[in-house]
């Protein structure tokens, strides 16, 4: 695995397709590993970003906290058989007084959108400069971040670029956690009272299984559960387009809960 730092350096690899990318903040976990293995699988050549982007944290403590165990990192990619691996600095990244891009109405700004002011505005900018710096033929994204998986998608689509983005399930642990590197900042307890978020999901999608489908009893019944370990930011549940619904339409629709536990921020979601 060649580990590359500059967009130079990069730009002088000669490299063939197709070729799938990975971009990640570091902090890899077995979700990220699963996206790097189906990389793998559909590709010639991978590649694997590892950039904290500072323009995606609403929160300077958040960013301050956010891990980075980067010799971890780069053995996981290493092991897992990484063609390249580009870790560049902020100062190769952004510049001062730089073209900005914005999410739209709607899709940008409910959600996470609404939660995290600028939030996905810093995942285009950064997304759009790794795909221009990569040029991959299949960008790998994970469910789990479902909204900026379905904002990124429509970058791609507005802005013509030439990519196919190939969209992963979300990885759980086996008592239920959506895995994320969040999670290695929870305590012990924290842990277990994380399993909330999954809990309340499962049990609204036991719910719609035994035909509940109103919209605002299932959010109901998910508050409850959340509310005795949790500090909710949201519960919605909407059409997988991201467009409201009052009633559930089975296989087309999405259930999301964004909540704090102790001071670490969850986010989770289901199919259903
Ligand atoms: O999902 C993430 O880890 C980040 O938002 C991404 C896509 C790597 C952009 O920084």
């Amino acid at each position: 695995m060649q580990i590359i730092k500059s967009i130079r350096e990069f730009r002088a690899l000669k490299i063939t397709s197709p070729l799938g990318f990975v971009p990640t903040m570091g902090a890899l976990h077995a979700a990220h590993l699963t996206l790097i293995k189906q990389s793998i699988s559909n590709n010639t050549v991978t590649v694997v970003s590892i950039f904290v982007n500072p323009t995606q944290f609403n929160d300077p403590s958040d960013l301050k906290n956010y891990p980075t165990p980067t010799e971890k990192d780069i053995t996981q990619c290493e092991q897992s058989g990484v063609d390249y691996l580009f870790m560049p600095d902020i100062n190769t990244m952004y510049f001062d007084n730089e073209v900005l891009l914005e999410t739209p109405n709607g899709l940008g700004n409910i959600l996470e959108g609404a939660c995290r002011s600028g939030h996905f505005n810093g995942v285009l900018r950064v997304v759009l400069k790794l795909l221009n710096i990569i040029k991959p033929t299949h960008l790998y994204l994970g469910q789990k971040d479902a909204q900026q998986l379905a904002i990124i998608n429509k970058m791609v689509t507005d802005f013509f670029i030439d990519v196919t983005v190939v969209p992963c399930p979300l990885i759980r642990h086996n008592d239920g956690l959506a895995m994320s590197s969040r999670n290695t900042l929870l305590s012990a307890n924290e842990r277990i009272m994380a399993l909330s978020l999954s809990k309340a999901l499962f049990n609204a999608e036991q719910l719609i299984q035994h035909g509940e489908d109103n919209c605002l009893s299932l959010k109901q019944s998910m508050l409850t559960i959340l509310a005795k370990t949790t500090d909710v930011e949201y519960v919605e549940i909407l059409a997988r387009d991201f467009s409201p619904i009052d009633q559930i339409k089975q296989g087309y629709s999405i259930i999301l809960v964004a909540a704090k536990v102790g001071k670490i921020r969850l986010i989770d979601n289901i199919l259903v």
